[in-house]
């Protein structure tokens, strides 16, 4: 009985893209043996580059001469690496992976206190954040509130935002990035452990001052706005990593859908699910969205079709649309869309077993003038957020 029932699953997965456990399980089996390789590799990479620069501790991405190419903690993706061996960890419960989570969490301990960045989020909530989720370690929840202070102090009150970046300022005064949503999660999570809400109300009026301010009527979102914090007022909307500052980049959506969906989890604040959708609506239903919903780098590339695509885009999407599909009503659109996401990743866009220095996703793109068509970290940590989603789903168990 029970082969039957896998094998009508596996035939209905074919014709409708639903992705029954049996599917998510070889995804998972490939994803170890890939991770495997990865970590044979990163062992043998000497990580001391030279004596007066930090140490390399985790993967992003291939570098042009296709060798693989790791970051020190600072980096915004040196979180990803670890979050990815928690989430094998989760799935298959084996202590190799929890060793390995903790041997790569602990290598970002530094950056809790570096307050000169808004990828707190990424770095230490991917690698910590899922490490208390799984564990309860109480090392994991310091760091975290650390984290979560260090992260606080960039707060423009008057402005009502938290200040990206500190780098070119001969261009902006003070910019906030579409991404920086994404950070938002290390704040509410703060607050839960803590019972301090100040990190709540910076999240809850950020989002607030974005939705404002980076939306644009028909939903799609700039990248970069410029804020004068000692008026608040907007100064410029730009983008850096996009086609151009009219233009909708394709993972500046996604970070756009996965934040509101966070914080509509963390607030029930109508506003935020209302923008979610709507931003789910801009992507899916775009004219220039693929067939296979792997969206290309920009919706507004203006050589689409010739144009490259951004797997770490899609994987995003796909994780934020799971989430989705379980707030409000009828929201079996956004589930049956996230479903075909990964069918399409994983048939289309996964490398073979063995090759590619162990990364499980090829295609994405960083930005229109760098990182293209490449394998990112993100990609696959997303990717795998998004299998144990459906897989919870399927199960009908709360994926928080
Ligand atoms: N800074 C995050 C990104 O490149 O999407």
């Amino acid at each position: 009985m029970k082969k039957i029932t896998i094998s009508l699953l596996a035939v209905l997965g074919l014709l409708t893209g639903f992705v029954p456990n049996t599917r998510i399980k070889t995804l998972f089996d490939r994803a170890e043996q890939q991770t495997r390789l990865m970590l044979s590799e990163v062992a043998a990479i000497d990580k001391k580059p030279s004596s007066n620069k930090p140490l390399w501790v985790s993967p992003r991405t291939l570098n042009e001469a296709g060798a693989l190419q790791l970051v020190p903690a600072r980096d915004w993706t040196s979180g990803f690496f670890p979050g990815e061996l928690w989430y094998l960890y989760e799935f298959t419960g084996k202590k190799e992976w929890a060793t390995q989570a903790r041997f790569y969490t602990v290598n970002l301990e530094a950056e809790k206190m570096n307050a000169g960045t808004h990828d707190m989020g990424f770095k230490i909530y991917c690698s910590y954040g899922n490490g208390f989720r799984l564990t309860r370690d109480p090392a994991y929840r310091e760091v975290i509130i650390q984290g979560a202070k260090s992260l606080s102090k960039r707060f423009k009150p008057t402005a009502g935002i938290i200040r990206s970046w500190d780098h070119h300022k001969e261009v902006w005064q003070c910019p906030v990035i579409i991404d920086n949503m994404m950070n938002l999660e290390l704040l509410f999570a703060a607050t839960r452990l803590t019972g301090d809400s100040s990190f709540y109300k910076i999240a809850v009026t950020h989002a607030k001052t974005t939705l404002k301010n980076h939306y644009r009527p028909d939903h799609s979102s700039f990248h970069v706005v410029d804020y004068d914090t000692l008026t608040g007022k907007v100064l410029k909307k730009n983008t850096h990593q996009g086609f151009n500052d009219a233009s909708a980049w394709s993972r500046g959506q996604a970070w756009g859908l996965y934040g509101y969906t966070l914080c509509y989890r963390e607030t029930k604040d109508p506003q935020f699910l209302k923008q979610a959708e709507a931003i789910a609506r801009f992507m899916l239903d775009h004219p220039r969205m693929p067939a296979d919903l792997v969206p290309y780098y920009d919706y507004d590339a203006p050589g689409i079709p010739n144009e490259l695509r951004d797997v770490s885009a899609a994987a995003v999407m796909a994780s934020a649309l799971y989430e989705l599909s379980t707030y409000g009503s009828g929201n079996a659109r956004y589930r049956a869309k996230a479903d075909q996401v990964i069918t399409s990743l994983s048939k289309s866009y996964a490398s073979p077993v063995g090759k590619n220095h162990g990364f499980l996703l090829l295609h994405s793109t960083g930005a229109k003038t760098f990182e293209r068509d490449v394998p990112l970290v993100y990609a696959d940590y997303y990717y795998l957020e998004a299998l144990l989603r459906a897989k919870k789903l399927n199960e009908k168990k709360p994926l928080f």
